[in-house]
């Protein structure tokens, strides 16, 4: 998506070897308008597929998941990190471990929010090793449920994500690619839209 693709390239920062940081317009502070457009990009790519949920991890995950969510008009759902004390009854957990981070987390739904009649759109704001997204749909294939597929926003191509994805059965539309990083720079890939 172009739009995007110009304002990596114009707010995005690249720390190191492999971490872009854009917390300028994605996972801190929020452009809304770019959100917006992002969010029926991705939904338009979905539309046909009769989605009934979208879901994503927080945090970063949820600012564009809603904007999805908002264009397919369906409910947006998003696992949570922590054990929240009103999280009494029926809790469909995963393990995910974050090779970025390098820490686990474990990663949890209600499962009233899912059932065997969903139709299901990942939604995330990063995809590198796709450990967060497996994670998602391990907890909503035993829900019962289906999962059309995993929409992104940036995809770290360079790193396993993608085929983890494919190789488990669900097709991958990311609207920026990141084929690399040379000398601070982001080189894209051509993008799935
Ligand atoms: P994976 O899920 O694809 O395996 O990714 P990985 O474990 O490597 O990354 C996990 C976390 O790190 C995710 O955030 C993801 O958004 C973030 N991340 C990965 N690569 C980048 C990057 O290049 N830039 C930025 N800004 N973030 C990156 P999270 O643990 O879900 O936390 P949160 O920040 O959403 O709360």
């Amino acid at each position: 998506m172009k739009a995007l693709e110009e304002r990596i390239l114009k707010d995005g920062q690249v720390l190191g070897e492999n971490i872009l940081k854009v917390d300028s317009f994605l996972t801190h502070q929020v452009d809304f308008r770019l959100m917006k457009e992002m969010g029926q990009v991705l939904a338009d790519a979905y539309r046909s597929k009769e989605i009934t949920k979208v879901v994503t991890i927080e945090a970063s995950g949820i600012a564009p998941a809603v904007y999805v969510a908002e264009s397919l008009e369906v409910p947006m759902i998003f696992a949570k990190k922590h054990k929240n004390i009103t999280m009494t009854e029926g809790i469909l957990t995963a393990e995910v471990y974050s090779f970025t981070k390098q820490v686990t987390s474990t990663v949890s739904i209600a499962s009233k929010f899912l059932s065997s009649e969903d139709r299901v759109l990942i939604v995330d704001d990063f995809l590198a090793n796709g450990q967060a997204a497996k994670g998602l749909i391990d907890i909503i294939q035993r829900a019962g449920a289906q999962v059309a597929g995993v929409g992104i926003i940036i995809e770290k191509s360079f790193q396993d994500g993608r085929q983890l994805l494919l190789d488990a059965g669900v097709p991958v539309t990311s609207l920026a690619r990141i084929e690399k990083f040379q000398d601070g720079q982001v080189v894209f890939a051509p993008a799935d839209i």
